[in-house]
């Protein structure tokens, strides 16, 4: 209930042996299905209509996993028209009642735990683990959340209504925690909402639609709209009916919707380019394991990703620490989504621009400690790429990759890492291996990142513990963090009335 303490849900256990029994049918099961048409759903009614996409699993390239139907112009407006119509009864309804319904939500989320994971391997290529932390993430956002506005102890002048239409527009790298994330703080704020699902992953977000629904969210506070990018996208994200867009994506797609509606009212969680400080007095064993771990997790796509490693030079030069990362990073095992002991899955879909670029291009200087192949024909799957000297200022210093490469820039110097982590358009996470406590002090006081780890991997923020959201061009708006405590207040406008004292 709502006065038991927060707690975070634990990942399943796969070191018991009737997990693995389950999660090994499970996956069997899952591996054999296609399905069909995915619609919309707006104004409470379920469409589909003549603008279908398909839907692909990463792990089996060519096979058509499903189709889904996009929004047409009338479906935008429906939906707006009905957003508008249903917020101001689900605001009527009470905090007390909406925290129960996000509560039903967390019920239903671990109820159907293996399912959704059946589902995200499918649709996104995510691994067993990888998906199962997912479902842990969305249970946290919904009973965190729903603790969230508690204005017991604030001043009796203090009022808030919530900012009406929100538009939660997530990404395909985390395509069930991400967008429930959104939906759940902006619904328990007292918002309707349009989810529009990432083009990848529509399959995973209609799950979670069904969810919220099945929670008891009525159908018309969330409707659930896929729209194709064009015309149609922007008209539903530049439309003076939506209070704010929640974004999860590149700080490019930011600055198209900022340039298609100036004074939209943007939530954007960003990219990000970030690096670890290995410095001379790391735990080396364990620097090497968390560097591949935040690499290459999610085959790097991860906005939180370890892209960089910054380098102390007698580390560097160090011929064990070369052996060792080479041979963590050569050791993990490539493979479908369908495979339980896979490390690294397959890619989106096959690379292009940057990660093209990242997967297959030196600059000059650079060389291969590792050189990433494309593997078993499937060009989406891709063996871990490591380049060895990028220069400070380079190309693969500035630019988000959003894949399994790693790239290593020397220094001389602790100081000199810390200015070269900095330096960056990007400060969404970072990280520092170090067990001197003058340098930890340092880097505390002098990182310019919005989620900083030392001696830890700069992945898999929990919610509560580590509220997620970047400085600089890794976010735009007001900058309350994901999982934070100022998150759902963010969806509400707030008045402070005083009388002359
Ligand atoms: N919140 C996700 C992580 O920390 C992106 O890895």
């Amino acid at each position: 209930t709502a006065s038991d303490p927060f707690d975070n849900a634990p990942n399943t256990d796969f070191s018991i042996p009737a997990n693995r029994k389950w999660i090994a049918e499970l996956v069997s099961d899952w591996k054999n299905r296609t399905f069909g048409i995915v619609p919309l759903q707006v104004d409470g009614v379920e469409a589909t209509t003549e603008i279908v996409s398909d839907g692909h699993d990463p792990s089996r390239p060519g096979l058509k996993l499903y189709q889904y139907a996009n929004g047409t112009p009338e479906h935008v407006e429906s939906a707006l028209s009905s957003a508008v119509q249903s917020q101001t009864a689900w605001e009527q309804l009470g905090t007390v009642k909406r925290a129960e319904i996000l509560r039903n939500f967390a019920a239903v989320a671990s109820q159907q735990r293996g399912d959704m994971i059946g589902v995200m391997m499918a649709d996104a290529g995510k691994a067993v683990t990888e998906s199962d932390a997912e479902i842990s993430e969305a249970i946290d956002f919904a009973e965190y959340y729903s603790r969230s506005l508690d204005t017991a102890g604030w001043d009796d002048g203090t009022t808030s209504t919530p900012v009406g239409v929100v538009v939660v527009t997530p990404p395909w790298n985390f395509p069930y925690a991400i967008p429930a994330g959104g939906c759940l703080a902006a619904l328990m704020a007292g918002n309707s909402v349009i989810l529009k699902p990432a083009p990848e992953t529509v399959f995973t977000a209609w799950h979670l639609a069904c969810q919220l629904w099945e929670a008891g969210v009525p159908r018309d506070v969330l409707q659930f709209l896929p729209v194709e990018d064009g015309p149609v996208g922007q008209s539903l994200l530049s439309d003076p009916r939506v209070a704010v867009v929640v974004l999860t994506g590149a700080y490019a797609t930011a600055q198209l919707f900022q340039s298609w509606r100036p004074e939209l009212r943007l939530y954007a969680e960003t990219s990000g380019k970030n690096s670890m400080i290995i410095s001379s007095a790391a735990d080396l064993d364990l620097a090497v394991k968390d560097l591949v771990r935040g690499a290459f997790g999610h085959a790097g796509q991860k906005c939180s990703a370890t892209s960089l490693a910054i380098v102390q030079r007698d580390v560097y030069e160090s011929p064990q620490f070369r052996n060792q990362l080479r041979d963590a990073a050569a050791s993990l095992h490539v493979a479908s989504a369908w495979d339980l002991s896979v490390d690294v899955t397959p890619i989106i879909r096959p690379p292009h621009d940057e990660l093209q670029r990242g997967l297959t291009q030196l600059d000059e200087g650079e060389e291969w400690l590792l050189e990433p192949q494309m593997l078993e024909g499937n060009p989406c799957l891709w063996s871990p790429g490591i380049r060895l000297g990028v220069k400070p200022g380079s190309w693969y210093h500035r630019t988000e990759c959003f894949g399994p490469v790693l790239g290593i820039i020397p220094v001389d110097t602790f100081e000199e890492a810390i200015q070269i982590q900095n330096n960056s358009e990007f400060g969404l996470t970072g990280g520092l291996y170090s067990l001197d406590v003058t340098e930890i002090e340092t880097w505390r006081s002098k990182v310019e990142v919005g989620n900083g780890y030392i001696n830890r991997t700069t992945t898999g923020a929990i919610v509560q513990r580590q509220p997620f959201g970047g400085w600089k061009n890794s976010s735009v708006g007001p900058g309350a963090k994901a999982g934070g405590p100022n998150y759902v207040a963010a969806f509400r406008n707030w008045t402070q009335v005083a009388l002359p004292a």
